[in-house]
């Protein structure tokens, strides 16, 4: 297997995440946060992210499933494994690995505002632009990307390279 091209490093990550974790405490109301994470591709991000983010939280988890193993949104997602708490009165970031279409984190803040939370914020660490299908509120990016598939840094291609320390765009 080819080691994908790097388009972002691992220290460049490491800087970033820094700087969103000063940003997001900045900027989040006071008080305990709980922090939900869009499995499986923000794992890796997020336990980087809760490390640089100095409140009281919690940390839990949704299982999504958007794509399938294609590369391409089908713009259904199907939840497949929910929170394990309650989040109704608390103050809630939603961390994604990436916004793309737009239309997975569209139907998990639909979701999560359902459910009556205190406040609703959202971060990613990727964002596309120019693949916006749908209009949505991004709080935090950590870097926006052009319109290329990426792995690694916990994103897949078919369920690999989510290992890959780096940002890059895997060879064909
Ligand atoms: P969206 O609903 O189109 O915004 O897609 C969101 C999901 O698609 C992300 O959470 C990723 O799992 C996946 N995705 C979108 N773009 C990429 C990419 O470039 N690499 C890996 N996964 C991606
Ligand atoms: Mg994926």
């Amino acid at each position: 297997m080819q080691a994908p091209i790097e388009l972002i490093s691992a220290a460049t990550i490491a800087a970033r995440v820094a700087e969103l974790g000063k940003q997001i405490d900045q900027q989040l109301p006071p008080g305990p946060v709980t922090v939900v994470g869009v499995l499986r591709g923000a794992f890796v991000f997020m336990a980087d992210l809760v490390r640089v983010i100095p409140r009281t939280m919690t940390c839990d988890f949704l299982g999504v499933r958007s794509y399938g193993d294609a590369t391409v949104s089908s713009g259904v997602v199907e939840i497949t494994s929910d929170l394990g708490t309650s989040i109704t009165d608390r103050h809630v970031l939603l961390v994604e690995d990436i916004a793309d279409t737009g239309l997975t984190l569209k139907y998990l803040m639909d979701v999560l505002t359902a459910r009556g939370p205190a406040s609703l914020h959202t971060c990613a660490l990727l964002s596309k632009p120019s693949r916006r299908a749908i209009a949505v509120t991004v709080d935090f990016v950590g870097f926006e990307i052009p319109d290329e598939f990426v792995v690694g840094y916990g994103l897949d291609a078919g369920q690999l390279y989510r290992n890959l320390p780096y940002i890059g765009v895997p060879k064909l």
